[in-house]
């Protein structure tokens, strides 16, 4: 809904799911994945066979799913850890608290509460999103998004930047204020952490095991402390998690990642599409079938993110003294290159936003369609198993098969590997 691109004008704000898509813009992050060592490059893909996801059973709180290959296995999900819940670091010593990564499968998903931003006219977008998101397995609480026209000017931190056409002051500014809401409810209702994605957001159906493996790095790029028990599974020092965005830099001092390798839910880089342009996996050592966690310096788009309570007070309070007006999600940003500002983010992206078929005027609420533009197919960028798009097969079979949205891509099997890069200690 509120998405700022940096589109062939650099910054310029095409707001609120008025952007405009650049392919595979060539990458100007050319330094955006710092390169690893040439020894721990032999991971490669395994040897193919053909997967189709099942599903056994779902209840309204969870799938699941067995995998049909000759005999089926059970299965929680595509990415599997092993039994005992642990993520080993051979190099360093560290271990994610085993027993605080489960958080990640309830209901809200490790967070204290999850949010949606809809506008209150577009009832059909919270249709589908609480079929998803219920199919999925988390419930969520709606936050109203806001009209820019009902918000004054001397409720602004600042007027200079903002455009001068009405209806992109108005988009900008309903932009900011629907997550400057996210934030305040997080502080005055004193939650510890909160989650918020936007109404067309889309995720990969095992996105419950993707945060697990995202969780463990999140804990290790912030430096949870040997034998701490952190309060939340993600850790406990953190201002910013940036699970859905267009475009996020790592923080270029800063040499912890987590590594995840032998994905199925990476897509191939043919079909990776940033707003920013796409980093260089390859470039940088990893293979094809890798995700990493890091900590972040920018970002663009917040398709979804979560905030700690500090965070969330950081955000309030940095908005209310900026001296000019910007997008929010260029506002975050800025606000993670500040040292005292933890932005913990992954590439591949782990939520998108989708483009549901049929008119294209429905994906706006400006009007930046014309209604006759029908899209035949729908489509999310980045998401091998889209939730979406997975959706009425989730809902019409008991064993219900997910497809991938690019089928013809090469087949990642066998377990997740994941181990930790960098320093232990800051
Ligand atoms: C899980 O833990 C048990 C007991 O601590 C151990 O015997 C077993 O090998 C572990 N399994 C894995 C996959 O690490
Ligand atoms: C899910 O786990 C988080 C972290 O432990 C917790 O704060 C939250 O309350 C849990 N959600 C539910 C519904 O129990
Ligand atoms: C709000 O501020 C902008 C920028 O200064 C200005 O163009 C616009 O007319 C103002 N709107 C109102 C209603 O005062
Ligand atoms: C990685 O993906 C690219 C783009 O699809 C492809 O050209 C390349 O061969 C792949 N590399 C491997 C090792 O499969
Ligand atoms: C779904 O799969 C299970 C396990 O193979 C099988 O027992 C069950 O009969 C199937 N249900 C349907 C409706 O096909």
């Amino acid at each position: 809904m509120c998405n700022v691109g940096r589109g062939a004008v650099r910054w310029s704000f095409l707001l609120c799911s008025e952007y405009s898509w650049p392919h595979h813009v060539s990458p100007p992050l050319a330094s955006y994945i710092p390169r690893m060592p040439a020894s721990n490059m032999n991971q490669l893909l395994l040897s193919p066979r053909l997967f189709v996801i099942g599903i056994l059973a779902f209840s309204l709180l969870s799938i699941h799913s067995v995998l049909h290959r000759p005999q089926q296995i059970p299965f929680q999900g595509i990415l599997r850890h092993d039994s005992n819940h642990t993520v080993r670091n051979s190099a360093t010593g560290f271990k994610a608290i085993s027993k605080n990564l489960e958080a990640v499968h309830n209901s809200t998903l490790g967070f204290q509460k999850i949010f949606v931003i809809n506008l209150p006219e577009r009832t059909d977008k919270l249709d589908t999103f609480s079929v998803v998101s219920s199919l999925t397995g988390f419930a969520v609480e709606v936050i109203k998004g806001v009209k820019g026209r009902d918000v004054q000017n001397k409720s602004l931190p600042a007027l200079e930047g903002l455009p001068t056409a009405e209806a992109g002051r108005n988009n900008i500014v309903g932009c900011w204020r629907a997550h400057m809401n996210f934030a305040q409810t997080i502080v005055t209702n004193g939650l510890s952490s909160a989650l918020v994605l936007e109404d067309d957001a889309d995720w990969d159906v095992t996105i419950k095991d993707q945060l697990r493996a995202f969780a463990s790095g999140s804990q290790f790029v912030t430096a949870v402390p040997k034998g701490h028990k952190p309060h939340s599974p993600y850790g406990d020092d953190w201002d910013l998690l940036w699970l859905g965005h267009c475009a996020s830099t790592i923080m270029p001092d800063h040499d912890r990642r987590w590594v995840i390798e032998n994905d199925a839910t990476v897509p191939d880089p043919k079909h990776r599409v940033n707003f920013a342009g796409i980093p260089d996996m390859a470039a940088s050592g990893y293979d094809n079938s890798t995700r990493v966690v890091y900590r972040a310096s920018d970002g663009v788009c917040l398709y979804a993110y979560a905030l700690s309570f500090r965070g969330a007070c950081k955000v309030l309070r940095g908005q209310a003294l900026r001296k000019t007006f910007t997008p929010i999600d260029v506002g975050i940003g800025q606000l993670c290159k500040e040292k005292e500002f933890k932005c913990i983010s992954v590439f591949p992206q782990l939520i998108d936003s989708h483009k549901a078929a049929g008119r294209m005027s429905r994906d706006s609420d400006i009007g930046r369609f014309s209604p006759s533009e029908v899209r035949q197919k729908g489509f999310t960028y980045n998401i091998v198993h889209s939730m979406r798009l997975n959706m009425d097969r989730l809902l019409t079979g008991e064993n219900a098969t997910i497809v991938r949205q690019w089928p013809d891509d090469p087949i990642i099997d066998g377990p997740l590997r994941q181990r930790p890069m960098g320093k232990r200690t800051e």
